[in-house]
């Protein structure tokens, strides 16, 4: 998948979208997913913050290179973390190049809309393709004093004043996260760019979900995520069991030994 080829997507067939951070789980999920997102919400789901503020740059880098490992068709793209980019489109160009150079992904994403346009725009005329994100922005929490869901009329307007401005200022794309499905629809409607919705409405252009919510691997579960599976189930259920064989000594069996080799 290129950046040009899911631009054009606008409109077509729902984009694939799901979060890796490993390479195994990102080969599974190439299978099916046009577009991989190395999301900051590993800080949450892999290495146990409560939010994601404290995700660093070698953080990105390195699930990022584990994620390059792992795909080969899928566009991947890379979150950039809280600090990375707000202070200047100067410091974000830095950040970003090092982000692509580094991991080899194609492109990153950024959390932010009016307020991030320069530097939206400073990026992709520098060759650095943007998914940009509006909505329910989880890197701006303390503001808003939580996670908390665009569902007021009254802060319609500015959400689609927002992802007016990414497109205006060259995002190949938008992730709109946790708004009212009758927004997110209308933001859809509004911008000539594929909008990626997460918790915002099915008639975005495409869906993302974060693969450790969505196969049951994360104890939290926000409104807009369903399980397709639960992998902490099956898990507890394998540790259980090589606990207790390891225990009453039936494992290892014969089979998982070594013969000794003679002469
Ligand atoms: O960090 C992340 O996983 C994200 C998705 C929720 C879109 O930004």
């Amino acid at each position: 998948m290129t950046v040009p080829r899911f631009r054009a997507q606008k409109g077509g067939a729902p984009l694939v979208c799901l979060t890796a951070y490993t390479a195994h789980v990102a080969h599974l999920v190439d299978a099916e997913a046009d577009c991989i997102l190395v999301g900051d919400s590993l800080g949450m789901v892999i290495h146990g913050m409560d939010s994601t503020l404290g995700v660093t740059m070698e953080h990105m880098i390195m699930h990022g290179q584990a994620v390059m490992r792992g795909a080969s068709k899928a566009l991947v793209v890379v979150d950039m973390p809280f600090g990375s980019f707000e202070e200047s489109p100067e410091v974000a160009f830095r950040n970003a190049a090092r982000l692509i150079k580094e991991t080899g992904c194609t492109a990153v994403k950024l959390e932010g809309g009016r307020e991030m346009a320069e530097t939206i725009r400073h990026l992709s005329a520098r060759g650095i393709p943007v998914m940009a994100h509006v909505g329910l922005m989880p890197q701006q929490m303390n503001v808003a004093g939580g996670f908390k869901a665009v569902r007021d009329e009254e802060f319609w307007e500015d959400v689609i004043a927002d992802a007016k401005a990414v497109e205006a200022a060259g995002a190949f794309a938008v992730v709109v996260e946790g708004v009212a499905a009758e927004l997110g629809e209308k933001i859809t409607r509004n911008v000539s760019i594929p909008t990626i919705g997460i918790g915002a409405s099915v008639n975005c252009d495409g869906q993302i979900l974060v693969f450790e919510d969505m196969i049951g691997l994360f104890p939290r579960v926000p409104t807009f995520v369903k399980r397709y599976g639960n992998m902490e189930d099956m898990m507890i259920d394998g540790i259980q069991r090589y606990a207790q064989e390891v225990r009453d000594r039936s494992f290892p069996a014969v089979e998982h030994t070594y013969s000794t080799k003679k002469g």
